[in-house]
């Protein structure tokens, strides 16, 4: 089955063809990140506009990537939420008016499922199994979630205040780095010693203890060692590139090792096969390289088979379309919705 799917989401025009859930045959993705770049963020308004500028030349690149003709494409996708709501109206209303055209299956996706799929990408779906613990880690969305088989998912944590991408790119304007975030401190964290400047693990224990977890909570907060990293700027005064590159290792580890340990506890605490990272975050080396040796003979881990898969991409709503249609996951959507649930999706 050929799916051609879109994601507008945020700042990203991104369309492709997945061919049942596995393989793209073709994916092309507009950015409008130079134009956040000038303002450190994604402003509503300047992505939103950007998005129906795109959204033909890059669906018209994927089909011809893929070497289709509309008319021979099985269904058409759209994330249909979370995300700003003027950009994710793009995407979708262009979707359901192709599938409308051309007498076409609809199937409109959750974003933050999409991320969940992307490790089903380029992957023997057989070789996957469940219960699979899964977590999200990205600008918008900071979930950890028992998978008992597809579409049968619980919640078991989430961020309190800021997802992990956020703290990345707020930590990194703070330290003067660009946008986004995270690939930048990364980088700096290179060359950078994470013992020199002692930030706060938030491990959110029952008695407040600081030194090691307690097993007990699942739910993430980063506002805390954001501000301790603020504490430190203000307090060093210049921001010279050795202080920067210490700072971005410490917030690296203490981020990375909260979210490592959790994932692998909640592996462990609900019987899992295999823990799964995904979202923007899951192209960090650094945190991957650390769940890999904490997991090592207990579960199989896996993380997007390739960085294109770990971002807001299109190939992910293909993936988890796919699935949509085989378990008949359609549920009722009027429009497009910033904030629509993730229970919609559940089967019955
Ligand atoms: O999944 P995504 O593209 O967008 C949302 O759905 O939000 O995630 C974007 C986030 C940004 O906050 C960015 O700083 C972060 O992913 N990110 C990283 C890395 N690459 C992207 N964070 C840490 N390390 C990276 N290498
Ligand atoms: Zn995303």
């Amino acid at each position: 089955m050929k799916i051609l799917a879109i994601e507008t989401s945020c700042d990203e025009t991104a369309a492709a063809i997945v061919e049942d859930g596995q393989t793209v045959l073709g994916t092309s993705i507009a950015s409008s990140l130079d134009l956040h770049q000038v303002t450190g963020g994604v402003v509503p308004e300047v992505a939103a506009r950007e998005h129906p500028l795109k959204i033909w030349p890059v669906i018209e690149d994927t089909l011809s990537q893929a070497k289709l003709k509309l008319e021979e494409i099985d269904a058409i996708a759209s994330t249909a939420g979370p995300g700003l709501l003027p950009a994710l109206l793009t995407g979708y209303l262009t979707a359901q008016t192709i599938a409308l055209t051309l007498g076409k299956t609809f199937i409109p996706v959750h974003h933050t499922l999409g991320h969940i799929y992307a490790n089903f990408l380029e992957r023997n779906p057989k070789e996957i199994r469940f219960p699979i613990v899964v977590l999200t880690v990205s600008g918008g969305h900071n979930q950890l979630m028992l998978l008992r088989d597809h579409f049968d998912f619980e919640v078991i944590g989430q961020t309190r205040d800021d997802s992990a991408g956020e703290a990345f790119d707020k930590v990194a304007r703070l330290l003067g780095l660009g946008y986004p975030g995270g690939p930048e401190i990364s980088r700096m964290a290179k060359d950078g010693d994470p013992q020199k400047i002692a930030l706060p693990y938030a491990w959110l224990n029952e008695n407040n203890s600081k030194e090691k977890w307690d097993g007990a909570n699942f739910d993430f907060s980063f506002s805390g060692v954001k501000s301790a990293v603020k504490r430190e700027v203000e307090k060093h005064g210049k921001l010279d590139p050795q202080f920067v590159r210490n700072c971005s290792a410490s917030f690296q580890e203490v981020a990375t090792e909260v979210l490592a340990q959790k994932l692998i506890g909640a592996g462990e605490k609900y019987g899992a096969k295999e823990i799964h990272l995904a979202g923007g975050v899951s192209a960090n080396t650094h945190l991957r390289n650390k769940i890999q040796t904490k997991s090592e003979g207990k579960f199989t881990f896996r993380f997007p088979a390739k960085f294109l898969y770990c971002t807001d991409n299109a190939c992910m709503i293909g993936a988890v379309a796919y699935y949509q249609d085989k378990f008949k996951i359609f549920p009722e959507i009027k429009d497009a919705d910033p904030n629509l649930t993730l229970d919609l999706f559940k089967k019955d």
